[in-house]
């Protein structure tokens, strides 16, 4: 006859995680954000640039980031608003607990000389940056030459090209001291508007067909290295994009959006995240994002 043999306990994860959450040392709050996906251990331990993140698509990518890898996180958020970093940071604290450390961070990126001090200027233990998010860009108008204010074409270009550019040449000599010529992640915010030019948009469009032109000569220029050079490109998403725009006009940004569902930046972020914490040797190199009402830059169905 064939007695069950006692066997051991068998402690998967969920049990484990079930004990745990009984200890009142972690609050059940956060403990039902611990994750142990195979993005969250990829990203686990990451130090993560994100510029632009007081707002829109740059606020969703840090939030995003946080609830992926909530245990063990350092995010370094950067923007023009600090009372907008601090509230971000806040929110990251209250939604995932102190596993993710965040240091919000004045940062003009079209300032030169700003962007110059910004690695010198972290605290130790911060330097190690794994990650760069360059999402800052703004538009200014919607002139048409030669109507277009000087100013705008200035604001625009230092925004999005230059400051992206010197963002990029700040972290990359800290990705090309690791092994097989460097490695860490660069991830460039671009925009349908780089591919397809539209009346109205020429500044904007031409500040995003450079930031294509440079993420692909980038990433060709690394090819002998583990560096990964990543583009986002969304169609329309609602964030305080048209309300810069139309400088501060909330109503002319309102109309953008009648009789259509655009993107949220939450749908951004989550690409955004995707593409950071598939394995190593996956480079989601190119990513065409659209609502389901748009086709191109300006191919949309509205509804009324
Ligand atoms: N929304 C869309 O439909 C759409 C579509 C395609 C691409 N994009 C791109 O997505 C990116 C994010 O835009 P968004 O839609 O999220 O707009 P948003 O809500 O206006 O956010 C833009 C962010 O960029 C920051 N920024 C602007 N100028 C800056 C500067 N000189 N230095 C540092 N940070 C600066 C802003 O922060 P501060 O003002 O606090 O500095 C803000 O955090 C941009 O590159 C944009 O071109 C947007």
């Amino acid at each position: 006859m064939r007695f069950p043999q006692p066997r051991p306990p068998i402690f998967t994860f969920r049990t484990l995680r079930a004990l745990l959450s009984k200890t009142p040392l972690i609050p059940s709050i956060w403990q039902s954000n611990m994750s142990h996906s195979a993005m969250a251990r990829r990203l686990s331990g990451k130090t993560i640039v994100i510029t632009g993140a007081s707002s829109g698509i740059g606020r969703s990518t840090a939030l995003e980031f946080a609830r992926t890898a909530p245990d063990d996180l350092r995010l370094i958020l950067t923007a023009r608003r600090e009372d907008r970093l601090n509230e971000v940071m806040a929110e990251i604290r209250a939604e995932v607990g102190p596993g993710v450390k965040v240091l919000p961070v004045r940062l003009d990126v079209s300032r030169s000389d700003e962007v110059r001090g910004f690695v010198g200027g972290l605290p130790e233990g911060w330097r190690e940056v794994d990650v760069l998010v360059n999402n800052a860009g703004l538009v200014k108008g919607v002139a048409r030459a030669p109507e277009i204010a000087e100013a705008d074409v200035a604001t625009m270009f230092d925004t999005n090209v230059t400051g992206l550019i010197n963002m990029t040449q700040a972290i990359l000599p800290i990705f090309k001291t690791r092994p097989d010529g460097g490695a860490g992640d660069i991830i460039n915010i671009g925009s349908i508007a780089g591919r397809e030019p539209y009346p109205g948009g020429s500044i904007y469009c031409a500040t995003k067909a450079a930031v294509r032109s440079f993420t692909d000569a980038l990433r060709r220029e690394l090819i002998a290295t583990r560096i990964r050079v990543i583009e986002v490109d969304p169609g329309q998403v609602e964030t305080e994009f048209s309300v810069v725009r139309f400088y501060g006009d909330q109503s002319k940004a309102d109309a953008v959006y009648a009789g259509c569902e655009p993107l949220t930046p939450d749908d951004i972020a989550e690409i955004v995240v995707f593409a950071a914490g598939r394995r190593e040797n996956v480079v989601v190199a190119d990513t065409l994002v659209f609502p389901n009402h748009q086709a191109a830059a300006t191919t949309m169905h509205k509804k009324s």
